[in-house]
This record gives C-alpha cells, sequence and structure tokens, in this order.
C-alpha cells in the first residue's frame, strides 16, 4: 500500500541524522551563551524540532506556533494564517529561532519572521531541513538550511500526504500516479 505511494526515498533515516547533526552542531556554536528559543512550526517540523533539539549543545527553550495557508494540498495559495500563536512576557530578550520542515513558495516562513519581528525580540532567524528553492514566489532564504530538494511533493518525517505518514523516518517522493489519483 505505502509502496505504491512511493515514488522514491528522497532523504532517508541515515541522511536526515548526519543533516540534523550538522545544524544542531552550526546552532548550537552559533547561540552559545545567548537565550535560545526554538520555535517549532506545527505540525510539519514536530520531528525535526525534537531530533534538534536532543542534539543541541546549548540551552534552549521551546514555543510552537501553528500556521494554515490556503491552498490544495501541493500549492499554497499565499495566504497564511496564524492558527495557534505563542505569546510571552520576555520578547525583548529572546534569540528566536524558527524551525520550518520545508520552505515552498516562502510565504510562511516570511510572514511568521514579520509576525515574530513585531514583537521587539532581539533576533529572529530560520532554519528548515529542506528547502525546495526553485519554487520560491517571495524573495525569502532561510538562515540554515538542511538540505537543497528538488521540485517534486514529498512526504514523511513531519511531512504529511493528506495529514497522513507523519510518522514516517525518512522523506519519499509522492508517485505521480498517487498524486493523479487525488486529482491533483
Ligand atoms: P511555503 O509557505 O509555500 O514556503 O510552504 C511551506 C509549507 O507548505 C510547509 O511548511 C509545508 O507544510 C507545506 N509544503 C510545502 N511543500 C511541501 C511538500 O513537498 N510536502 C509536504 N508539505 C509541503
Ligand atoms: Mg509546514
Amino acid at each position: 500500500m505505502l509502496k505504491s505511494i512511493i515514488k522514491n526515498i528522497l532523504v532517508s533515516e541515515e541522511e536526515i541524522d548526519t543533516i540534523v547533526t550538522r545544524l544542531a552542531d552550526e546552532i548550537s556554536r552559533d547561540y552559545a551563551g545567548k537565550n535560545l528559543v526554538l520555535v517549532c512550526v506545527l505540525k510539519g517540523s514536530i520531528m525535526f524540532t525534537i531530533d534538534l533539539a536532543k542534539k543541541l549543545d546549548t540551552v534552549c527553550e521551546m514555543e510552537f506556533i501553528r500556521t494554515y495557508s490556503y491552498g490544495n494540498a501541493t500549492e499554497s495559495s499565499g495566504e497564511v494564517k496564524i492558527l495557534v500563536d505563542f505569546d510571552r512576557p520576555d520578547f525583548a530578550e529572546c534569540d528566536f529561532l524558527i524551525l520550518e520542515d520545508i520552505v515552498d513558495s516562502g510565504n510562511t516562513l516570511k510572514y511568521l519572521v514579520e509576525h515574530i519581528m513585531s514583537k521587539g525580540p532581539k533576533s529572529v532567524k530560520t532554519c528548515t531541513l529542506l528547502d525546495k528553492p526553485s519554487r520560491r514566489k517571495v524573495d525569502f532564504d532561510p538562515d540554515y538550511v538542511g538540505t537543497v530538494i528538488p521540485d517534486e511533493f514529498v512526504f514523511g518525517y513531519g511531512l504529511d500526504l493528506f495529514e497522513k505518514y507523519r510518522d514516517l523516518p525518512y522523506v519519499a517522493v509522492v508517485s505521480p500516479d498517487y498524486l493523479a489519483s487525488r486529482g491533483l
């Protein structure tokens, strides 16, 4: 069943581990002595956030935010909404690092950076596990990138396919036949 949905595995469990270890090392170095607050963008970044946080060698706090962008399963409309936000009294003292599963059009992270910036933080940076720069619709570059991937719809390791398969330990490319069968 799952086999018929997967075209190929794009980032294996071992490759994810190598990427997350490298990112955690860079972030631990860059944020030593700072008030690091990880911002997990729900739901897609949950696996990435947990694995990255476990590998960090510096003290951090965690916040969770949930976004929604209208559109169909593979194409966002560009309009980003915050479904669940966080608040805290000490924005001015915090160095926020937003953790995303994937940057596609760039709308979500651009919007979230502006949203947190509007609260007067010490700093805001972004880190994405996957980046699809060929799909960018707005001018946005993440500060930390796990790996660049081609323009294909992927799922697993937090990323969903119609809300399912977030639990897979690897990132896979969905088969075109499956997408076609769902009218996409
Ligand atoms: P952006 O706002 O267009 O950059 O898209 C960001 C969001 O779209 C991500 O956080 C994902 O939730 C979703 N997304 C984009 N590409 C994919 C994909 O290939 N698979 C699953 N979700 C995706
Ligand atoms: Mg997401």
